[in-house]
């Protein structure tokens, strides 16, 4: 932040220094959430191997605090206050470790992601980043976004010079971020909206693990909701649309946080278990089964909650090999493509034809491809999303075109030359939100 503030007094700006704000911005936000880490970091850890098989666990570093400045408050939606499909961002704005009105800056959710529950500094500012530039202010000092729809008080979005329009935030960003069959949120077109749990997706999840004692929604019981999930889309949501990247990486990464992230972690567990009220709590919940209460937007950090371990953060690798295991066990999470306008009507495309023959189905299964196909078609689409949202689009260009370079630099990826968008016309799911996937 001081940096930003520095940089921001430097009253003669130039229009070169402008263009290259958002990057420096960027890398001060990933520094200083960094150094935090390291602050923190058990001198004694040793490689991330090894710490991943056996995490450890310090509970005076790990303990969330709640007490005081992050007193759970819930938002005050008269006053403007954003909240949206996100649990874990919902939770930390409700905790103040976001700003409590939902907008805040790529330094801030960097930061309180990797704080709060030991998000990796790498996964952390490539969706920050992603949130700005798609659905947030990239070109306002500081750049930022909301966590929920558009906000009512226009005054914290900053200038919207260069902008085509007012920053919709994530609640209205479908198949460019916010996606179908997700665990607790309804799909889109099939409810109206897609930021509200639905309590009869929560109780399915829930009931998966019945006895309150031994309860633990772990990711072998979260890949048993995502199945049943992705057949309920099918079933039911004539809109369906399994996107390449919104389907196979933001969906996908919808359940994995969730044990990941709201687990709780122990020495006796240092992995974490995730508990009914844990979960209850997390997704604002309140209520016995088959009577469940649900109040929007008052997702809670449970008292005497301890996050990841320091040292065994949750990282981009980490993420695409949980991934990896989930496609394994469930192939069709790979089959990108949709129901055609009813339901049970899914068809897969063509991969060959999509990717002028760089990938197909066998390949797409193969360790990292999928992660490499889902990353360069959204970098490929990206220019065309960003000439509906900017008057010029360099400078946003340039800020993502850097995650998604950094991203696919730590996979050996086949090179993606074109990618044939008019594959994606016989999904209305795909059509009706212009474009993205
Ligand atoms: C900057 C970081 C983050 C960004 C940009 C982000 C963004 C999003 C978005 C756009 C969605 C909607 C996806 C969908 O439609 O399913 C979502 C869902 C979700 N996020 Fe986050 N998120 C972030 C961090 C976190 C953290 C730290 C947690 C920790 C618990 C978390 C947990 C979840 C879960 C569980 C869902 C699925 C909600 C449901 O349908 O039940 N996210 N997030
Ligand atoms: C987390 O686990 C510890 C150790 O078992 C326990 O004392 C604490 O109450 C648990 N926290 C929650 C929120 O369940």
């Amino acid at each position: 932040m001081k940096l930003l503030l520095l940089l921001l007094s430097a009253s003669v700006i130039s229009v070169t220094e402008v263009f290259a704000f958002p990057s420096i911005a960027l890398e001060a936000a990933a520094k200083q959430a960094q150094a935090h880490t390291e602050k923190k970091r058990c001198p004694f850890a040793s490689k991330q191997e090894t710490k991943r098989a056996t995490p450890g666990f310090d509970p005076e570093a790990q303990l969330i605090d709640v007490s005081g400045d992050h007193a759970f408050v819930p938002p005050n939606f008269d006053a403007g206050d954003l909240r949206g499909p996100c649990p874990g961002l919902n939770a930390l704005a409700n905790h103040n470790y976001l700003p409590h009105n939902g907008w805040g800056t790529l330094t801030d959710f960097v930061t309180a992601t990797n704080e709060v529950f030991g998000m990796g500094i790498d996964l952390a500012t490539f969706l920050s980043t992603y949130g700005t530039v798609m659905d947030g202010n990239p070109l306002a000092l500081p750049p930022g976004w909301s966590i929920g729809g558009v906000p009512t008080n226009i005054g914290i979005l900053g200038s919207l010079t260069g902008l085509l329009g007012t920053p919709e935030g994530i609640s209205n960003s479908h198949n460019k971020y916010e996606t179908d069959t997700s665990p607790t949120r309804g799909d889109l077109y099939q409810y109206g909206n897609d930021y509200l749990v639905q309590v009869p997706q929560f109780e399915a999840l829930f009931d998966l693990q019945p006895d309150p004692a031994t309860a633990n929604y772990d990711l072998d019981v979260l890949l048993q909701h995502r199945k049943n999930r992705f057949q309920q889309s099918i079933n039911e949501n004539p809109y369906f649309f399994n996107a390449p990247f919104s389907g196979l990486i933001v969906a996908q990464a919808a359940y994995t946080f969730i044990y990941r992230f709201m687990g709780n972690k122990s020495a006796e567990y240092p992995e974490g278990v995730l508990n009914q009220e844990v979960l209850k709590s997390f997704f604002s919940i309140t209520g016995e089964p088959g009577n469940f209460q649900y109040t929007p937007g008052n997702e809670r950090i449970p008292e005497n909650w301890y996050k990841r371990a320091i040292g065994d953060e949750y990282t981009i690798a980490y993420f695409v090999s949980d991934a990896v295991s989930y496609q394994l066990a469930y192939p069709p999470l790979l089959s990108v493509g949709g129901n055609t306008g009813t339901t049970n009507s899914f068809t897969g495309v063509d991969l060959e034809d999509l990717t002028a023959g760089v990938y197909n189905a066998q390949t797409l299964a193969q360790g990292d491809n999928f992660a490499c196909f889902a990353f360069q078609i959204a970098q490929q689409v990206t220019p065309d999303i960003l000439k509906g949202l900017f008057s010029d689009i360099t400078d946003p260009l340039n800020l993502i075109n850097q995650q998604f370079n950094d991203v696919l630099a730590d996979f050996t990826c086949p090179q993606l030359e074109s990618v044939d968008m008019s594959q994606f016309n016989q999904f209305p799911g795909y059509t009706k939100s212009g474009g993205a996937v």
